[in-house]
């Protein structure tokens, strides 16, 4: 079965198409220059980029696969979570697709793509296992047992980690978008120099907090410009990236400790745009070899949004017989433990 995968949820429209033998072709096309100089994702202009480059870039998966759009059998979109806009594109385009092939089409979960994407690896986790799901929207931890079979096991309270490093990043004056450019910063920055907290870490519990990581970061800045010349402000500015990363990816590991011991499993998986965090991928590997278990992630450009794990988690769906009817649905908000097991 050949699957084709469409992600528009956000900022990245991803088109994929993913076969009984692997991967056979992804596309990606990032619309970060279009929404740089608002500082962030601009809804609308989101919707209409989406528009404009899922036609050309199915036609340059097609291409790379070497299929005709005959050859497919069956259509994965990303139903939610995201911008009801540019999700609907994604919906409206798959579904009308699938209907003129006369194949079955489905709505993806987003999340669930992105907790699958490490399955496109040579090295494929094995059920069961604790993911780490960090996003720009969501920081979740999830025991999962199969594919639909979730639960959830923490989430944020407040900001998501990738929205912290974005918010963290706006106000050091980095540009949107700000975890890759703050994580860039942080590798010249002093961990000494700075110590900040490391939220909900002294109480028991999976949930997290990271909003006022943001605000440390903030009256650290503030304190410390006060007669700072260009490059000591440049020198704080990378000594305040490092300490929030730090404390971040600490934050993180401490929780992930505790779900890997609170469920017994011994492989830690990490997927979501911030797993491609290198500093937090050494901590989470360094934490599983401690315990004689392992940790998977996918490779960085499938842990940011894209189309592969779209067509992988609709192909895993498609193949055991599921699929939805003509009147296709988005759902901006959506609980990923309501999806049904295979
Ligand atoms: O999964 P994703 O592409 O989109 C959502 O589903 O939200 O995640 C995007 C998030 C952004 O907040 C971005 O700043 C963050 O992932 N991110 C990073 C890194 N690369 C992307 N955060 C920290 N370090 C990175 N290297
Ligand atoms: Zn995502």
């Amino acid at each position: 079965m050949r699957v084709l995968g469409i992600e528009t949820s956000c900022d990245e429209t991803g088109v994929a198409i993913y076969g009984d033998d692997g991967l056979l072709a992804h596309t990606l096309y990032s619309q970060v220059a279009l929404h740089a100089e608002y500082g962030g994702v601009v809804p609308e202009l989101a919707s209409r980029d989406h528009v404009r480059k899922l036609a050309p870039l199915v036609r340059q998966a097609l291409a790379e696969a070497d299929l005709a759009p005959a050859d497919l059998d069956g259509v994965a979109y990303t139903a939610g979570p995201g911008l009801a806009g540019a999700l609907l594109v994604g919906a409206g385009f798959g579904r009308s697709l699938a209907w003129s092939l006369g194949v079955p089409a489905l709505g993806v979960h987003h999340m669930e793509g992105h907790l699958l994407a490490p399955m496109l690896e040579a090295d494929p986790p094995a059920f069961p296992f604790v993911a780490l799901l960090v996003s720009g929207g969501h920081t979740q931890l999830v025991e999962v047992t199969g594919v639909g079979r979730y639960r959830l096991l923490g989430g944020s309270v407040d900001d998501a980690a990738g929205e912290a490093f974005d918010k963290t990043a706006k106000l050091l004056q980095l540009g949107y978008p700000g975890g890759p450019a703050l994580a860039a910063l942080a590798e010249q920055g002093d961990p000494t120099r700075f110590s900040f907290p490391r939220p909900m870490t002294d109480r028991p519990g999976l949930d997290f907090s990271f909003s006022g990581l943001k605000t440390f970061a903030l009256t650290t800045l503030q304190t410390g410009v006060k007669g700072c010349d260009e490059a000591g402000l440049r020198r704080l500015k990378a000594d305040i990236a490092r300490a929030f990363e730090d404390a971040v990816v600490e934050t993180l590991a401490i929780k992930c400790r505790r779900a890997v011991e609170h469920t017994g499993v011994s492989t830690l998986v990490l997927a979501g745009g911030v797993s491609a965090n290198k500093r937090l991928r050494a901590r989470i590997d360094d934490l599983m070899a401690e315990r004689g278990g392992s940790a998977c992630y996918p490779r960085p450009v499938f842990c940011t949004d894209n189309g592969a794990m779209i067509a992988y988690a609709g192909w895993q769906r498609l193949a055991a017989g599921q699929y939805e009817s003509l009147a296709f649905d988005i759902k901006p908000r959506w609980d990923m433990q309501t999806l049904a097991a295979i």
